[in-house]
């Protein structure tokens, strides 16, 4: 057996817990490709419509990042994010779905009415406590964690966005149930923020569909930024399949685009505005604000360039976001 099919193997056998119906569906997007001037097809992964949760690339992480706390005897799972995360929401709501208790940990100000994802946080029973700053995020876990292993309970701190090496694998085994879909575009694009979907995604197009270009369009952070963090990512993958490193990517094949944030995180721009109305107008496909509705509008900003003429197909991994846009 090659070192990459020992990979495969090893990545198929982490276990997992079950969240929802899996494969999500891919959908022609023929009456947005039309309005885009897109030679290429167009397609797209709709992890939006995961069954569970409200679903997103965060509950794909959760599959394998939940079936650990689970395997380790955790009762409660702890995580942080933005009061309208999706990764909160998420974590919220699996688990609530294998009986364990959440705490989450959220920046910014309690909301007088809580909408969007914070309203299915409240609904999925997990208890929120509110910070100011980012940086009082990961501290405040800690101080949680440790109060509860006081009370003799065995608390689980899942870091921001589910983005470890575990909550990437779940995501390039995501590629893998692409590829048996019978797709394998030339090129994916998608959002990208902490940086463990773009590093799934390298690394399962590595395992799976080694032609396949991956553009990560950023939410917040610069494209140098990103990039680290994915590099970081794939080294702990690497070392967890037992591959050499670089074996799932280098710099050259981490392209990230750092040029939709417009004036920031979760601010519309003009380009983000358009690329929602477009996908909702012709496809009835709802993006976000945060993260989808940037990274669609990178994908139509280049396929406007002529980039795609000879991709063959360009895939958009819609990794959710929907609940936020009811905010
Ligand atoms: C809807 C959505 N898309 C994309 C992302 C980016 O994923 P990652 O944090 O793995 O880069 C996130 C979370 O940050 C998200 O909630």
């Amino acid at each position: 057996m090659s070192t990459l099919d020992a990979a495969r193997k090893r990545l198929e056998s982490i276990p997992s817990v079950s969240l929802g119906h899996l494969p999500t569906p891919i959908d022609e997007l023929a009456r947005l490709r039309e309005a885009i001037g897109l030679k290429a097809r167009l397609l797209a992964k709709r992890d939006d419509a995961m069954s569970f949760g409200f679903g997103g690339n965060k509950i794909r992480k959760l599959t394998l990042v939940a079936a650990q706390a689970v395997a380790d005897g955790a009762d409660t799972l702890i995580t942080c994010g933005g009061v309208q995360s999706n990764h909160c929401r998420a974590t919220a709501a699996a688990a609530a779905k294998l009986g364990l208790a959440c705490r989450i940990v959220a920046n910014g100000a309690r909301p007088e009415r809580s909408t969007g994802n914070a309203l299915l946080v409240a609904l999925y029973g997990a208890e929120v406590t509110y910070v100011e700053s980012r940086q009082e995020r990961a501290p405040t876990m800690e101080r949680l964690a440790s109060e509860l292993r006081a009370q003799g309970r065995r608390p689980w701190i899942i870091p921001l966005g589910a983005s470890t090496p575990l909550g990437a694998m779940a995501i390039a085994r995501g590629v893998g149930e692409m590829v048996a879909q019978g797709v394998t575009p030339g090129v994916i694009v998608h959002a990208s923020s902490s940086g463990g979907t773009q590093a799934g995604l390298v690394a399962g197009c590595a395992l799976h569909a080694p032609g396949t270009r991956v553009i990560g369009v950023s939410a917040d952070d610069p494209a140098v930024e990103i990039q680290r963090t994915v590099l970081a990512l794939l080294a702990g993958m690497e070392e967890a399949l037992g591959l050499t490193r670089g074996a799932l990517g280098s710099a050259a094949g981490v392209t990230v685009d750092d040029t939709m944030i417009g004036e920031g995180y979760g601010i519309p721009s003009a380009a983000s505005r358009e690329a929602q109305a477009l996908a909702a107008r012709t496809e009835a496909v709802i993006t976000d604000h945060w993260y989808t509705a940037k990274a669609l509008a990178g994908l139509i900003a280049r396929a406007r360039g002529g980039e795609f003429d000879a991709a063959g197909s360009v895939l958009f991994w819609h990794t959710g976001g929907q609940a936020s846009v009811l905010a």
